[in-house]
Order: structure tokens, then sequence, then C-alpha cells
């Protein structure tokens, strides 16, 4: 079926990732974009501690770049945080909100990613807001209250579809190895379109909806094939650039 967003392949490198090798995986991945030619949006998302030096190497790459995670206060007395404004200074374009790591370890919850959604886009940053349903909650049939507790609460007024990118991430995908069916996958697209189209007016076209989750150059194709997916959001896979750019290059095809 032919796609009429662009695809949209986000790298989420987690804690991962000191200077010297960051930066030569970076050239390569360059590299190996510039000889080719890339049908996608391709956004980095490298720890804080990166940022100022991908500012530096990122114009004219034909990547964007993003954060992980950003404070909902402009600024203040919040030690440890970073805002949506900083990152904007760092030149990033986006921000990934709500992941269930943070979720889960941060405890971070619909209400703060909505108020942190809110943030990023009054700085002018766009949102990669994740949802996806845990272990537990899929083999208890609740993986469709819980992702729409998450479409509805974490995804504020404030966006539209130009400013938010959907991630749907079942938790028990994520570093496992494990994927749902394509089935699955389409049918948790459809349905949050559905509850975005009919719970959420502030959208006046559905935005894109990724996917993430154990995606490797082997299964990227399928997935991005899939009705419902306009991109991917992709972890331990993107640490490695030859890795990342076949992720790229078979989505680009699949589109
Ligand atoms: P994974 O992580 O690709 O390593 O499963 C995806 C994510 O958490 O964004």
């Amino acid at each position: 079926m032919q796609k009429n967003k662009t695809p949209v392949i986000i790298a989420n490198w987690k804690m991962n990732g000191l200077l010297l090798d960051s930066m030569q995986n970076f050239k390569t991945l360059r590299q190996l974009i510039n000889n080719s030619l890339v049908g996608c949006e391709i956004i980095l998302c490298p720890p804080f501690t990166l940022l100022r030096d991908f500012a530096e190497k990122i114009p004219g790459s034909g990547v964007k770049l993003g954060g992980q995670n950003c404070h909902h206060g402009e600024n203040g007395a919040y030690t440890g945080e970073i805002s949506a404004k900083m990152l904007v200074d760092m030149t990033c374009d986006y921000v990934i909100l709500g992941h269930s790591e943070r979720r889960m370890w941060n405890n971070e919850g619909s209400e703060a990613t909505n108020k942190k959604a809110v943030s990023a886009h009054a700085a002018k940053l766009k949102t990669i807001i994740c949802v996806g349903e845990t272990q537990y909650e899929r083999d208890n049939n609740l993986e469709e209250v819980v992702i729409r507790e998450q479409v509805i609460n974490s995804i504020p007024k404030c966006s539209n579809e130009n400013n938010t990118i959907i991630a749907y991430e079942p938790v028990w995908a994520i570093g496992t190895g494990k994927i749902p069916s394509m089935e699955e996958i389409k049918r948790i697209h459809t349905y949050i379109i559905d509850i975005v189209k009919k719970e959420l007016p502030q959208f006046k076209e559905t935005p894109r909806v990724v996917y993430g989750g154990s995606i490797t150059s082997d299964n990227a194709s399928t997935i991005m094939r899939t009705e419902g997916v306009d991109g991917l959001l992709v972890g331990k896979a993107s640490l490695d650039p030859a890795e990342f750019f076949k992720i790229i290059q078979a989505s680009s095809v699949a589109a």
C-alpha cells in the first residue's frame, strides 16, 4: 500500500556513547547516507553529553538532532535537568517523551509527559511521544485500555500533525528480540489513529505513527510495509552505523 507521509527513522541511543567512538560512528553513518539516495527523514537522539559535538557535526548531513527527554520547566532550580530551550540551543528539532524507560524508572506518567510536551512545543521542538503496553498488560488483554490512556493523557492540546510523532513501543518488545505480529502492529496503529481522529480534535490530519521495539535490518522492511506504520524508533540497532544504515535503506525502499 502506498504511504503518503514521509517515513521517519529515529535512532534512540539511550545511555550509550562516549565522545570519540560516537563521532567516529557518526562519520561512518554520514558517509553512508551521503553516498546514497535516502527517502526518509532521519533523527538521531544521542545522550545529552554528545549534543554539543553533534550540533557542530550535524549541519548538512541530512540528519536531524533530538533529545531523549526534557524538563517541563523553562529554567530554574531543577538540579540535573535539561530544558526544552536548552535542546533547541543545541540545534535539536525533536525530543523523545514518555519513553517506557522514563515511565518505568523515573515514574513519569502521562501527566508528566504531557507537561513536558507543552514546554517542548512552546520552545518549538517537535515531540516523539511514546506509548505501549507491558507484558502483564498484554497477557491480561489490557493493551487497548493502557494505550488509550497514554495517548489521550500524554498528548497535549498544543499538539498537531506537524509537531508530534506518536511512537508505539510495546514494552515487552524493547531490547528483547521479540516483536508483535504484523497483524498486531497494524491493529494497534489503526487503533491509535482512531483515537486521535475521534478524541483529539487538535489534529486536523493524522500524525505519523512509528513502531519501536527490537527493530533490526532483518525485520525493518516488513514492519515498514505494514499498514499504519510511518516509521521506526530504533534503539540497540542504531548504535552500529552500518546496521542503522541498512535499516534506513530497507525503510526507504519499503515506504
Ligand atoms: P530496542 O529499543 O530497539 O533496543 O528494542 C527501542 C526503544 O526503546 O526505543
